[in-house]
């Protein structure tokens, strides 16, 4: 930009009288100087653009806060990139698409309602699973320490040379999320027929994740068959109930795991999730680095019954509706926190990306220069963020969403009870806490207007109240893993494993998982979690829209680039010094 217009110009001839006048419009001019000089330095100040040019907006300081490391190519063992090779054969091609098919074929569903493992015939599914896996990769059940945790988790240990070294684990789930019979005809294919159709695998669980699960076992394989011998040792641990909570499967694997290795003995966990998106015109890799917190919070309206020819001015249920507003009408605040990972992607945005929005990264410019760090002000960052629609902005921002209500069982009569259950997810840098809190302040304003009693978290309850209880199923937002790309470290690794596979252009950027996956049973094992779907089909794009619903499906080229990944990495991990 250019500096400040000139002061206007003076008259060239001045009698005695203009003299005085000259002087006060000297006096003027240099009081407008003075002003626009101190604007200039303080541009949060006062309403005009920054003039000076300063470091806001040079792409060269994004960077720093987006450092995208080398790729990184195994050195050791050349051997081994035959192994590689391989992979792109026409051969592999066509056994992986058998073998990811006849995975899809056995049918895991997991249920919410399932009985005890032994008692409930439904978990017998998975006996069929492991036979499956043991018929298909017959190296890695000869030569690897398989367990069976609580019957159908599986734990496979392939020992490394060096035990000083923390080991590598890789994660996925066995279990799929059941088809609902009603909408089986609504499927391209049947959902467990593994269809191949020149492009594409399809069936329930072909990218949810049965896809992930193969292609680590496929890699092993491979690096089995071709004599490898790990440094550091190499474990997979594939939960059985990740769909309906995670309690029978990956709890009991991690505590199996923990006790072995101990608090921070694994070196770094890489499980299913995020993979890739287009955004600003750049192709982003986006392994997880942080989850949202969940909450689901019961709010129950407690009146006295009677007959509904007498009623009082306002019932449970008008009660309830009253305070439901009144939570609508508060939203959460829109706030970036620093360890937010959405943080870390606008940098890389406004370092990498052509068509990266002005006014974001005037914004980001002054964020980075320590400006509207105060907690209490509007995040002006974050809001501007949002403005790119509710997908981004609740990557910034506490959700709350009011979606089951109950309440009266009789036409005639007054209802004791209404209740309601209002899901949230948790924003980084928040607490469920703060839930908590708003909806005490909430229900007491309303329960004090209508002469009731207030329960809040209390555990309690009592007739003429209003009673808030937490669910059962209740979770903080995950620790934030590290992703700093400039040292060596799990995420240089995996990103410098990923530039590698996909080329420079590719910019490896940290995300958030708005819902959970079973890493939320592995925090203590290391800080270095990513949950990351590795594959990437650049005629497919992200490829995750048919996961949990009608025509899930995973293209070939996208699976066969996974197991690309995993090669990589896995020697990538074995050379590491970490
Ligand atoms: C892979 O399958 C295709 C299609 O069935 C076939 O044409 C091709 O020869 C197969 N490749 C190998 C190496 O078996
Ligand atoms: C409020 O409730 C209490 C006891 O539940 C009762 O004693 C009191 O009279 C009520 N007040 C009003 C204004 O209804
Ligand atoms: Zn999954």
């Amino acid at each position: 930009m250019k500096p400040a217009a000139a002061p206007p110009v003076l008259p060239l001839e001045a009698g005695p009288q203009q003299s005085h006048r000259r002087s006060r419009v000297k006096g003027l001019v240099l009081i407008f100087l003075a002003l626009v000089l101190f604007l200039v330095s303080f541009p949060d100040l006062g309403p005009f653009p920054r003039l000076l040019p300063g470091p806001l907006g040079r792409e060269q300081d994004f960077k720093s806060g987006c450092t995208q490391p080398e790729p990184l190519h195994p050195s050791k063992d050349s051997g081994l990139d035959k192994v590689f090779d391989q992979i792109s054969s026409s051969a592999f091609r066509n056994a992986t698409i058998r073998r990811l098919s006849a995975a899809v074929q056995v049918k895991t569903e997991s249920f919410d309602d399932l009985g005890a493992i032994g008692k409930d015939p439904r978990w017998d599914v998975f006996y069929d699973f492991h036979q499956y896996l043991e018929d298909t990769f017959p190296l890695i059940h000869k030569t690897l320490h398989v367990e069976k945790v609580n019957t159908h988790g599986l734990l496979y240990t392939w020992q490394g040379s060096d035990e000083s070294l923390k080991p590598t684990l890789l994660l996925a789930h066995q279990d799929t999320v059941p088809v609902p019979p009603e909408t089986i005809s609504s499927w391209t294919y049947p959902p467990w027929s593994g269809e191949y159709d020149g492009k594409y695998i399809w069936g329930r669980g072909a990218s949810d994740c049965k896809n992930q699960l193969i292609a680590a076992m496929e890699t092993l394989e491979l690096l089995l068959e071709a004599d490898f011998t790990p440094k550091r040792t190499v474990l997979l641990s594939f939960g059985f109930d990740e769909e309906c909570s995670g309690t029978l499967g990956a709890s009991k694997l991690a505590a199996v795991i923990q006790k072995r290795y101990g608090k921070d003995g694994i070196a770094v966990i890489v499980d299913e999730g995020s993979g890739f998106e287009q955004a600003w015109g750049t192709l982003f890799a986006k392994p997880g680095t942080a989850e949202k917190g969940y909450t689901d919070v019961h709010i129950t309206v407690r009146m006295p019954g009677g007959h509904s020819s007498i009623p009082s001015d306002h019932t449970s249920i008008g009660i309830l509706s009253e305070l439901i507003t009144k939570i609508e009408a508060e939203q959460y605040r829109t706030r970036l926190v620093d360890s937010n990972p959405y943080y870390t992607q606008l940098q890389c945005g406004a370092a990498y990306s052509p068509e990266f929005p002005s006014k974001l990264k005037k914004l980001l410019g002054h964020r980075r220069q320590g400006h509207n760090t105060c907690k209490a002000k509007p995040d002006r960052l974050a809001i501007e963020a949002a403005k790119q629609g509710p997908e981004i902005k609740y990557l910034m921002q506490t959700s709350q969403a009011v979606d089951v209500i109950s309440g009266g069982i009789k036409v005639n009569a007054l209802p004791e009870r209404a209740t309601v259950v209002v899901n949230h997810r948790i924003n980084i840098g928040e607490t469920t806490q703060v839930v908590q809190d708003k909806l005490t302040r909430l229900a007491g304003e309303v329960a004090k207007k209508h002469n009731l009693t207030l329960h809040a978290f209390d555990g309690q309850e009592e007739p003429s109240s209003v009673i808030l209880e937490p669910s059962t199923y209740e979770l903080e937002a995950a620790p934030v893993t590290p992703a700093d790309g400039s040292g060596v470290s799990p995420f240089s690794v995996l990103a410098g494993t990923t530039r590698a596979l996909y080329g420079e252009g590719v910019v490896v950027t940290p995300g958030i998982m708005t819902g959970n996956t079973d890493t939320r049973y592995y925090w203590a094992l290391t800080r270095h979690i990513f949950r990351f779907a590795p594959g990437f089909d650049p005629e497919d794009g992200a490829g995750l829209g048919s996961i949990h619903t009608v025509n899930e499906r995973v293209s070939v080229l996208n699976h066969v680039n996974s197991v690309r990944w995993f090669m990589l990495f896995v020697r990538n991990m074995d050379e590491a010094e970490l």
